[in-house]
């Protein structure tokens, strides 16, 4: 069974290459390296010490996808390609509308010209909205009044156009991937997380304060209702993350139809947790300050991820004391990511 795996260069599709190719799939991917670069790709290939084409090519390039499917017989599609910063997509919303909505509209085109109908889709916590209750489950109402960002939006309209493709033939089977929150790195080191510019998640701050790259972490908000009055988050271990696209796979091979999975720990930590974490299982200082809310953040959020458990035989595995440290090797080991 041979799967295409889109936006494969990044954070979370590199990951998950590893884990397919581990697992003994064949994979093809594609990416046009907006935000990543191509010193991922020979990675996968070391580490896993196997081979799969790669195409350079835009998921809005529809004769370059064509060429993508011609060329492989592809069964299934995991698509991670899409632009993800949420404040660039306030700033720049049609771009974000463009490529994720637009580009998801050309992908699902060219699959069923080639008779692949079965795909999973990244998408994220976001689409529930302001929450009403914790955790969240996926019978909770998604809600685009109470997405904060273009790019939220993006997700959960997405979410809505493959459940109409389904409603329209029910050959189609989907399996609508809800993230949490994504930290860590492969405990080779030799891939992970590498933003561009200054980091707009927590995680990469920490790590680059860490390094010296950035003098102080800004602590946005100390006055939450949560135990510690900072955010809370259900941070999950990228290559867990990973481990649940494997799943989906095998989900969406048994011909189910439509579903949406949240893929979190089911634990909520809050920013000085994992600043806590981060400095006694490395054994380093990270310098911090408290300031003011940032705008559009909630309090609290974490997964109720009995779901995946239950339907995909998925658990997360690995605790937040091995996301710091995995997270702190691949910092330490590549200073300024993939750029060798
Ligand atoms: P990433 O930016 O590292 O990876 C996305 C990849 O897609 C990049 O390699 C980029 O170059 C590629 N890409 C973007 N637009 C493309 C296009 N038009 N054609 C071809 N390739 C394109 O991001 P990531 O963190 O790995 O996220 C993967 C997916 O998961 C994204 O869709 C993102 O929105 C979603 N997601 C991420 C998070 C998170 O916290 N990282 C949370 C929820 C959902
Ligand atoms: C953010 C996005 C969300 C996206 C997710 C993953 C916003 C409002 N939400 O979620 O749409 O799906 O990233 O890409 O941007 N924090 C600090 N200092 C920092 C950075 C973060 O204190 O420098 C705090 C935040 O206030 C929050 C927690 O750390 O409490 C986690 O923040 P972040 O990593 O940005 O993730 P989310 O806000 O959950």
């Amino acid at each position: 069974m041979s799967i295409l795996v889109t936006g494969g260069a990044g954070y979370i599709g590199s990951h998950t290459c590893v884990e397919l190719l581990n697992e003994g799939y064949q994979i093809v991917v594609l990416d046009n390296f907006y935000n990543s670069k191509p010193q991922s790709i020979k990675r996968i290939k070391e580490l896993t010490g196997k081979d799969f084409p790669f195409y350079e090519c835009d998921i809005l390039d529809r004769e370059g996808l064509r060429k993508v499917f011609k060329e492989n017989n592809i069964d299934c599609v995991i698509h991670f390609a899409g632009l993800k910063a949420v404040g660039e997509s306030v700033k720049i919303p049609l771009k974000y509308y463009y490529n994720n909505v637009t580009g998801t509209i050309v992908l699902c085109e060219v699959m069923a010209e080639y008779g692949c109908k079965n795909i999973v889709f990244s998408s994220s916590a976001t689409v529930y909205g302001m929450p009403k209750k914790m955790p969240m489950t996926e019978t909770d109402p998604v809600d685009i009044a109470g997405i904060t960002n273009p790019y939220g939006r993006t997700k959960l309209m997405i979410e809505e156009m493959l459940r109409d493709v389904y409603r329209s033939d029910n050959e189609w089977n989907i399996a609508l991937l809800r993230y949490f929150n994504p930290i860590g790195a492969h405990e080779s080191g030799k891939l992970g997380e590498d933003p561009n510019g200054i980091p707009n998640n927590l995680m990469p701050y920490i790590s680059q304060v860490a390094i010296g790259k950035l003098p102080v972490l800004s602590i946005y908000g100390d006055d939450y209702p949560t135990h510690d009055g900072t955010g809370v988050r259900d941070y999950i271990h990228v290559v867990d993350l990973a481990k649940g696209h494997v799943k989906a796979v095998e989900w969406i091979n048994l011909k189910k139809g439509v579903d949406a999975f949240n893929l979190g720990t089911g634990t909520g930590y809050s920013v000085l947790d994992l600043v806590n974490s981060f400095s006694k299982v490395n054994d380093i200082k990270i310098n911090y300050k408290i300031v003011g809310r940032r705008a559009g953040d909630i309090a609290v959020c974490y997964s109720d991820p009995a779901k995946a458990k239950e339907v995909l035989g998925w658990t997360a595995q690995l605790g937040i004391d091995d996301m710091c440290r995995d997270t702190w090797r691949w910092q330490k080991l590549n200073p300024n990511g993939f750029d060798e």
